[in-house]
């Protein structure tokens, strides 16, 4: 069929990554969508800059404005985070009829009743698995596989930054910054680290997971926080010592009532034995806990470009195949009454 044209906003660690599985399976993308993927341009901050994967000059554009409205374009893929500009062209987008896929948690988290009301009234698909814990599927168990069921608790570990560093901390007595230093080389820690330490990042991801498992809507300032900068290595040893390891939690949890709900994040002990405490390097785990399916654990990596980029490409497949059918993947569902805790508790 004709091509579905892909306008990438953002060429960081994700959005190289976007390409060059574009590129390596375009054929397999092709055959599983019924239509071959065009990149039809990239919008950058700067156009003369070192990138990790080559692209031809001529796909480049500061302009990002231009190029999710042109009208050859289908989806747009935003990678490139943070409020603004990311919101403007979200929205000029979808005014304009194209598909999006996001990996912006924290837009979602601060001002998704915005970006989610956009979609429903232009009816356009609005896709996000990669916003919350990388290649983890999360997103779409919670919104699709669970929609018949009754969620009771989201709970884990959603910050790969922090885990990284905790674990390096716990396993070899690595310093705070030494560790920190470590996971942004690898390419796990936000432009700006404050986000994943503080336990901004952990709070959009849980502010998004809780707003989806409870079909109410919750913003990241819903969500009671505390990061992890004031652990210090010795923290670290003595909980070690006592047959615990310290994790950064994201809990989501309904109040007994069943009407009420709590969402925090902080770091928490827990025993050696727990799953939890197996989680190391960058990974995330995250259980859910239903009425009827009882307790499911999502396990795998939680950041990183190509991970990151995997759950990108398979919402980038799903709404190619929607535009093809005509149709639309699920729309937010904000039906229930349910009250969020101020203080984050249960
Ligand atoms: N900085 C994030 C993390 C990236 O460390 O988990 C994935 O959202």
């Amino acid at each position: 069929g004709k091509p579905l044209k892909v306008a990438l906003l953002g060429c960081g660690v994700v959005g190289s990554q976007v390409i060059r599985l574009m590129r390596e399976q375009s054929a397999d993308l092709a055959a599983r969508i019924g239509a071959p993927l065009e990149l039809a341009g990239v919008a950058v901050r700067r156009l003369g800059r070192a990138r990790d994967i080559d692209v031809d000059p001529a796909l480049l554009t500061t302009d990002a404005e231009a190029l999710v409205t042109r009208d050859d374009v289908d989806i747009v893929v935003e990678v490139i985070g943070g409020i603004e500009p990311a919101r403007s062209l979200l929205l000029a987008a979808m005014n304009s009829g194209k598909s999006i896929v996001s990996a912006n948690k924290a837009l979602l988290a601060e001002d998704g009743a915005t970006i989610h009301a956009a979609a429903r009234e232009n009816a356009v698909d609005l896709y996000f698995e990669a916003a919350v814990a990388g290649a983890i599927p999360l997103i779409r168990p919670l919104r699709e596989s669970l929609a018949g069921d009754h969620v009771h608790r989201v709970l884990g570990i959603v910050n790969g930054t922090t885990n990284y560093i905790l674990d390096k901390m716990d396993s070899s007595g690595a310093s705070f910054s030494d560790a920190l230093e470590e996971a942004q080389a690898l390419g796990y820690a936000e432009a700006d680290p404050t986000a994943d330490v503080e336990g901004f990042d952990a709070a959009a991801k849980a502010a998004i997971l809780a707003g989806i498992a409870f079909h109410s809507r919750v913003t990241a300032a819903d969500v009671h926080r505390e990061g992890i900068t004031e652990i210090t290595a010795a923290d670290v040893a003595s909980a070690k010592a006592m047959g615990y390891v310290i994790k950064l939690l994201a809990i989501c949890a309904r109040a007994e009532d069943g009407r009420s709900f709590g969402v925090r994040v902080h770091p928490a002990m827990i025993p050696r034995t727990h799953p939890l405490a197996g989680v190391r390097e960058a990974y995330n785990a995250v259980f859910v806990e239903a009425g009827s399916a009882g307790q499911l654990m999502f396990y795998g990596a939680g950041a990183g470009g190509a991970p990151t980029a995997s759950a990108v490409l398979g919402d980038i497949v799903a709404v190619g195949r929607n535009r093809l059918a005509g149709t639309r993947g699920p729309e937010e569902s904000t039906y229930a009454d349910l009250t969020v805790h101020p203080m984050g508790e249960t």
